[in-house]
């Protein structure tokens, strides 16, 4: 069974990632994480027993330590998706999301870049590099039209900008260096251990204690929802299968107003919440300001993975909503535990320098 390494393996993705994984007997992994705010060793703990799964905590900006990591554990492959992902922290505090996503990829890639030559002829041919994006490197699309990976990229926010930039790295490290590389860009994902700052899981705890849930603008935008699961199993048909120096995009299909997703949350809650002194949770709705260069509209033609191998969502958002919904309401402690951390106050409102 080959080895793995796996960044940001203790975030919600990541690991959905390493569940999908070991749960199917994929292959042994080495997971890194620099522990980071988003960060939950309790979504790695179905592992804990896990021979053929080991945490350590790195950071991707470490040269040395990534070098030492590498030498030593000898992985067949890597899987990144180490970042700082939150556009609302993106606007109050940029200099972190470009230190992270633009240096620690930039730095990674080095290390790779170094660590492939000492490896034995086999090993150094089957290795592979995914690199883990976002459709928001694309920018924002009207009210028709999708997004397709020929695409002029058009980032809109300092989380995108960062990540488009990471996009070109990996893109000139593979055409330069001729590393093994392949990419993803997908849409908004949504599932369990998904860190409350993100809309669905913000909005379900704050429902839950009777807060205000804060939708910003008209909650007009359309975002493309996928479930995490399907997401992880992208991720590792695209790692296994993709072809190097291409990238595929990875979307939902499933396309929705912000405000409509809300309603379909507060009646699932409605529904969950019988007894509750907050039903009906559609009334604790608040329009406010909203988020400054908000992209209107995401949706991921995903056309090219579907025909090249054969992958397709497979949970709709009904369905995805309601286990996410009941996932939440079965693991309060968890959520009280990062309530403790971040307790839901509104990020990255600043006011623009000047009007448009
Ligand atoms: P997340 O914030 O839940 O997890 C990111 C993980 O990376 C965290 O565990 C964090 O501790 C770790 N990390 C951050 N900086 C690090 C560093 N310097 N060194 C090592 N580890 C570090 O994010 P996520 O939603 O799981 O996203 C994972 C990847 O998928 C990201 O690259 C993101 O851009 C991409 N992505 C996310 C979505 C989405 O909807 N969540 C959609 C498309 C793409
Ligand atoms: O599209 C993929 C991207 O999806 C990922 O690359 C990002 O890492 C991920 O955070 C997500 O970005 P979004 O900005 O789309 O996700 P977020 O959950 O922050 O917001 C979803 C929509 O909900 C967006 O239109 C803004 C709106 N929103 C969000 C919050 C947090 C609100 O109306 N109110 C809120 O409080």
């Amino acid at each position: 069974m080959k080895k793995i390494l796996i960044t940001g393996a203790a975030g919600f993705i990541g690991s959905a990632l390493c569940r999908y994984i070991r749960k199917h007997k994929l292959a042994h992994i080495v997971g890194l994480d620099n522990m980071g705010y988003a960060a939950s060793r309790e979504a790695l703990s179905s592992l804990g027993h896990d021979q053929h799964f080991k945490l350590i905590e790195a950071d991707i900006g470490d040269s040395e330590h990534l070098q030492s990591i590498l030498a030593s554990e000898q992985p067949d492959g890597l899987m990144h998706l180490a970042a700082e992902t939150h556009v609302d922290r993106s606007i109050d505090n940029p200099e972190i999301f470009l230190k992270t996503n633009i240096m620690g990829t930039f730095t990674l890639l080095e290390a790779v870049r170094h660590y492939l030559p000492t490896l034995n002829d086999p090993q150094r041919h089957g290795f592979r590099f995914l690199h883990v994006s976002t459709d928001e490197v694309y920018g924002s699309l009207g009210a028709t039209g999708q997004f397709v990976e020929t695409m002029a990229y058009a980032p809109n926010s300092p989380y995108a900008a960062s990540k488009a930039s990471s996009d070109h790295l990996v893109r000139a490290w593979h055409t330069t260096y001729g590393l093994p590389t392949v990419m993803s860009n997908c849409s908004n994902n949504y599932g369990p251990f998904q860190f409350p700052e993100k809309l669905i899981p913000l909005m379900i705890t704050k429902a839950q204690r009777g807060e205000p849930l804060p939708l910003f603008g008209q909650g007009l935008n359309v975002r493309d929802w996928l479930f995490v699961e399907d997401h992880a199993e992208a991720l590792y048909l695209i790692f296994t299968r993709g072809r190097l120096g291409e990238k595929y995009n990875v979307g939902g299909g499933s396309e929705i107003r912000n405000i409509d997703l809300l309603d379909q949350l507060c009646q699932l809650l409605d529904e969950a919440l019988p007894t509750s002194a907050h039903r009906p949770h559609k009334n604790l709705i608040r329009h406010v300001a909203d988020r400054p260069g908000h992209d209107e509209r995401y949706a991921m033609n995903f056309s090219k993975l579907n025909q090249e191998l054969g992958w397709h969502p497979k949970t709709s958002l009904p369905d995805g909503l309601r286990q996410t919904v009941t996932w939440y309401l079965t693991h309060k402690s968890w959520c009280d535990t990062i309530h403790q951390r971040y307790s839901g106050e509104r990020l990255g409102n600043v006011l623009p320098l000047t009007r448009k």
